[in-house]
């Protein structure tokens, strides 16, 4: 009914911004609270490691050369779609082709050469590059298939997403924009696995098993467009024994695993380096408590995190995953708050003493399990781990237990909150600029914060592993900065009529600290912003595991 009723409102004019809005969002609670659509995290990691494995990207002349393309590539076997993008400045056009079977992507490989030049290092993979045919007459292309996105990796412009805000009707509709705007999409999450197979199949003469596991937020539902690949490499499946008697001879390290994994890593690091088509700019910080190596896939226009260690950031993922599908409105509201904290300089794409993206959506997520004035959102996970089956039960190989119910179809959690988004940003902002930090710490396992274990300025437990704290890196002046924010949050989105110029989430946007007074009022926010940027370059470059004690400065 609703879906006739909702072609219906969408022929008539006049009516359709705040009925539609009304609407869709009926629509998707409807479906939501029965979580109709939703696919389990390893179901959908599963769709997307055959996707890439029957996938070939290929570098062509322009978007046109596709018909071409694909009458080449038939003849290797039927192909499922096609998707074009242009990556770096010149700017190059690549066309990523999915084949109906993985099989077709062997006999593609098996036809491949390389170009005679003694320069290049002649290896195999999946990233290719089509090249102009000498024959001039070529066959006439009959093929049907139409490009499934053309120019597809490409974000919507700052001045295009402003203007659509800025045409909303209301802000619960800009905040839902601004989602469906920004999100990543299909392709964006094709290009991060396929990336990610890349490594796989590199390493797999010596590795047949390697598995590089795409987690964080391209995989767990809160992410945007250019959003990084965080990927963990194992380089061996996780099996239990059952009996075999043959095993395999391998090498034993003499010293801790710590400086094995670090002398592993620094050899993959190179072997990326001088090896892998497409990847650059190969930073290796192998200090860190968690070594990862970054590089720059600049085929898929992909920045790339690569770590070695257990599973407890995918499993993280899941649960981020399960929150973010159990409410419509959950996604959008991380959104906002991630943007806003973006445009006002709180976060930036460095590691340092300011809060991480990370930490802020776990933040959101508990706002959500406890809003001040009305009924939850979302279940805590304590409830999810005592719903968990015999299928849910997942332990890391350091013994962490990450058991939960991985299936929220199984859910018997209704939320009865019909708080729109509006109200809830809003919520979002009052509920932590009065939250006592210096007391309590934020802990999703409970849905209510807990006395504080530690003196940490800011204290969120991570939900996995339990003794940890996920923003130990927050100073007490970030800190002091993200509850100024939020003030001046509060008081911008009201202060604006609507429809006025900026209104709404884009006064949250724009207004960067600077209308309102602060403490910080005499720092001019850019020249603090680049000084923090500067001190993160010198951080990675040096390889540090802490931050310089400038910072506190
Ligand atoms: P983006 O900013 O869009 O990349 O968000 P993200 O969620 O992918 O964050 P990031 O790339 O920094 O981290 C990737 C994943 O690593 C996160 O989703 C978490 O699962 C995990 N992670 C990040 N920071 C921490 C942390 O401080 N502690 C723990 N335990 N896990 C973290
Ligand atoms: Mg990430």
């Amino acid at each position: 009914l609703l879906k006739r009723r909702w072609a219906h409102w969408t022929n008539l004019e006049g009516i359709k911004g705040m009925k539609i809005t009304f609407l869709k969002r009926l629509l998707h609670e409807g479906e939501t609270k029965e979580y109709k659509h939703f696919v389990p995290f390893f179901e959908v990691i599963k769709t997307r490691q055959k996707q890439a494995k029957q996938s070939i990207l290929v570098q062509v002349q322009s978007k046109k050369s596709y018909k071409e393309l694909e009458t080449y590539c038939s003849q290797y076997g039927a192909i499922k779609e096609m998707f074009h993008y242009k990556a770096g400045k010149e700017p190059l056009h690549f066309i990523l082709v999915e084949f109906q079977k993985e099989a077709s992507v062997m006999k593609v490989l098996r036809d491949c050469e390389h170009i005679q030049d003694s320069q290049i290092v002649p290896v195999e993979s999946t990233f290719l590059w089509f090249r102009a045919s000498k024959n001039n007459s070529v066959k006439k292309q009959t093929s049907q298939l139409v490009l499934t996105i053309e120019n597809g990796n490409c974000p919507l412009s700052e001045e295009n997403l402003r203007s659509k805000l800025q045409a909303c009707d209301s802000i619960s509709e800009q905040i839902e924009i601004l989602y469906e705007s920004t999100k990543l999409n299909d392709l964006g999450v094709r290009l991060r696995f396929l990336s990610a197979r890349q490594i796989e199949v590199a390493l797999s003469g010596i590795f047949p098993s390697a598995v590089a596991f795409p987690f964080g937020s391209c995989v767990n539902g809160f992410g945007k467009m250019n959003c990084d690949l965080d990927v963990v490499l194992r380089l061996t499946k996780d099996k239990i024994s059952d009996g075999n008697r043959l095993i395999y001879h391998c090498k034993a390290s003499g010293t801790s695993e710590r400086l094995t994994s670090q002398r592993h890593m620094e050899t993959i690091g190179d072997f990326i380096h001088l090896f892998l088509p497409g990847c650059s700019q190969v930073r290796k910080i192998l200090q860190a408590r968690v070594p990862i190596i970054k590089y720059y896939q600049q085929l898929t226009d992909v920045e790339c995190d690569l770590s070695m260690g257990n599973m407890s950031g995918v499993y993280m993922s899941d649960l981020l995953h399960i929150w973010g599908s159990t409410d419509a409105r959950v996604r959008p509201l991380v959104f906002v708050v991630r943007k806003w904290a973006e445009e006002v300089g709180l976060t930036n794409n460095f590691p340092g003493r300011w809060i991480t993206n990370f930490s802020l959506t776990l933040m959101v997520l508990a706002f959500l399990q406890k809003p001040k004035n009305s009924p939850p959102i979302l279940p805590s996970l304590n409830t999810l781990v005592k719903l968990a089956g015999s299928n849910d039960k997942y332990i890391t190989e350091d013994g962490t237990d990450c058991s939960f119910l991985r299936d929220i179809r199984k859910l018997k959690f209704k939320a009865e909150n019909n708080e729109d988004l509006e109200s809830l940003l809003i919520q979002f902002f009052e509920y932590y600029s009065t939250f006592e930090f210096d007391k309590k710490a934020i802990c999703l396992n409970q849905a209510t914060p807990i006395t504080k274990p530690e003196h940490n300025s800011l204290y969120i437990v991570n939900p996995l592993e339990r003794g940890l704290n996920v923003s130990k890196n927050v100073s007490p002046e970030e800190l002091e900065r993200l509850r100024l924010e939020m003030r001046n949050a509060l008081w911008a989105i009201q202060l604006k009529e609507k429809k006025a110029d900026g209104w709404g989430i884009l006064s949250l946007f724009e207004n960067r600290g600077r209308q309102f007074p602060s403490i910080l009022s005499n720092i001019p926010v850019k020249s603090h912003h680049t000084r923090l940027m500067e001190i993160s370059k010198l951080f990675e470059e040096e390889h540090l595991d802490m931050v310089p004690k400038e910072t506190e400065s």
